[in-house]
């Protein structure tokens, strides 16, 4: 029998189902060292690098959700529009029963996209930010009551260490907004092979990908007429000089965005519109008029060329679903 909330409430069930861990699970979060080696070895190649994690501050956060409410920046709308067509579709897809587990979790929006229809035993949210993730988790607990939400701070780019708080509920991770493009592809397929380890012959991939196509389209979702992709890229500079200690100069680069063909990619760059020294962490950086700086890819896959990928983490295709325009793929694996 499908338990709906309203007979759960009623129905005596394990006290599992009614509690809430409100401390999040620590993991070592990395030291201000590996912080300032990271950033500093990026800086140190030819051509200078900045990983996309550091575009995540508070201000960062705050112009990443302006850029999903932006015209132009189609993903989130086209995204939502096929959770909202294929909802029945999706969760008669993962079943029921399941742990559903979202690496990133951030504010806990998109879940709703699949409850209540979708009847996990619990959701385990995972995200680097422990506060920001510990008061998404507690509203979404307010909203559904009778599901059993344990966050748990990890950083999911390091591997994934699951707890599950259900036995024998499955883990169905779900990792929607295209993030997958984010990773290059050989560091995306060890990605899918972490999770793929979770399982234990049982559980899922529900995952959101965003699809190849007119290039004027792409391009014009990174580089927004209003300019907000543009300051979220360049906050990073700001970010860094807050980590540690600098005076990176913020309006002496400008945005530079582009559709790789050969690569199937948008690159972000920040490009110096002036010759000059900067201090970060005590260290002199040069930069050199019209140089580059490499913040982000954003690797767009067509639906059969992404499941050879998921292919080779150990996954097969169950389904697929896109929007009329095949803008986007949500797809569903399971274990092979
Ligand atoms: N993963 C999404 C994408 O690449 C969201 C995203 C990450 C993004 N970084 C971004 C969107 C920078 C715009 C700009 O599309």
């Amino acid at each position: 029998m499908r338990a709906t909330a309203g007979n759960a409430a009623e129905s005596v069930s394990p006290p599992i189902n009614k509690t809430f861990t409100t401390m999040p699970l620590s993991q070592p979060v990395a030291t201000v060292d590996a912080v300032e080696l990271e950033i500093m070895t990026g800086l140190a190649r030819t051509p200078k690098q900045i990983s996309p994690k550091y575009f995540y501050d508070q201000q960062g956060s705050e112009l990443f959700d302006a850029i999903t409410e932006l015209d132009e920046y189609y993903v989130p709308r086209v995204e939502k529009e096929i959770f909202s067509a294929h909802r029945d579709a999706i969760c008669e897809a993962i079943g029921e029963g399941v742990t559903l587990v979202e690496p990133g979790a951030g504010s806990c929006e998109k879940v709703k996209w699949l409850l209540p229809d979708l009847e996990p035993s619990a959701y385990v949210p995972m995200d680097i930010s422990g506060e920001h993730l510990q008061a998404s988790a507690s509203a979404l607990k307010a909203e559904f009551d009778e599901l059993t939400v344990m966050p748990q701070v990890c950083d999911h780019t390091q591997g994934i260490d699951l707890e599950l708080p259900v036995e024998d509920a499955p883990p169905v991770f779900f990792y929607p907004g295209s993030s997958i493009g984010n990773f290059e592809p050989d560091v995306a397929v060890d990605f899918l092979r972490d999770m793929r380890a979770q399982m234990n012959g049982d559980g899922g991939l529900l995952i959101g990908v965003d699809a190849k196509k007119d290039t004027d389209v792409l391009h014009a979702a990174y580089n927004d007429a209003e300019g907000v992709t543009a300051q979220f890229n360049l906050n990073v500079l700001d970010n860094l000089n807050n980590l540690l200690g600098g005076n990176l100069d913020s309006d002496k680069f400008e945005h530079h965005a582009l559709y790789n063909d050969e690569q199937g990619r948008i690159e972000m760059h920040l490009r110096c519109t002036e010759a000059h020294a900067a201090r970060l962490a005590g260290h002199t950086i040069r930069f050199a008029d019209g140089e580059l700086v490499h913040t982000e890819n954003s690797y767009k896959y067509h639906p059969e060329e992404f499941v050879e990928l998921a292919e080779q983490a150990g996954f097969e295709q169950s389904q697929l679903w896109q929007d009329n325009r095949g803008w986007f793929s949500v797809l569903y694996f399971e274990p092979a």
